[in-house]
């Protein structure tokens, strides 16, 4: 049995989230997740949209997910490992490095974020209508010009 364990706020859940608790999943055959509190995050200076008591009850609700437990500060992780039996400690790649301390107890593993999306861009976008029609417009554009080049190649 290996038991995996990751930490994150997943605030206003997204796909990157979904592909990694989906990859660190994949790892083990248990996989933890802390969920940052509230408290914690005014530590890290960071607010949410979404309560503590909510993305907890989304990150349980993955099929991924075995357990989730929150994560009240940058202490307990030590004693997480040891108080769930992990195996693997893994987490984004944008934490590489940070938590290499824990080596001497578990693996530890850094795994790929998934391109153009966070938490952050989607609150600037929410913040910002015309960067989230821009987006579109984009997207409506990159799209158009496929199936023009798709056609100009079978002419
Ligand atoms: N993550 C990912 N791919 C993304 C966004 C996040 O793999 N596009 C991972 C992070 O590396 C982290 C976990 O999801 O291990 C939880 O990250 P979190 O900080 O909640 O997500 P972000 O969207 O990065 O949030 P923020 O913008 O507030 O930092």
């Amino acid at each position: 049995m290996t038991t995996v364990l990751t930490y994150g706020t997943f605030d206003l859940f997204h796909i990157g989230h979904v592909r990694l608790l989906e990859r660190l999943a994949d790892l083990g055959d248990e996989l933890v997740v802390g969920v940052s509190t509230d408290e914690f995050n005014a530590v890290k200076g960071k607010s949410t949209i979404i309560p503590y008591e909510h993305r907890a009850e989304i990150v349980s609700a993955i099929k991924h997910v075995t357990t989730v437990i929150p994560e009240n500060g940058w202490e307990q992780k030590r004693q997480d490992v040891i108080d769930h039996g992990v195996d693997i400690f893994a987490m984004g790649a944008d934490w590489k490095g940070k938590f290499d301390e824990l080596s001497d107890l578990c693996e530890i593993h850094y795994l790929e974020r998934t391109d153009g999306i966070s938490s952050t861009k989607l609150k600037e976008q929410l913040a910002d209508p015309a960067a989230l029609d821009l987006d579109r417009v984009r997207h409506a554009l990159d799209t158009l010009q496929q199936v023009v080049d798709n056609y100009s190649t079978l002419r």
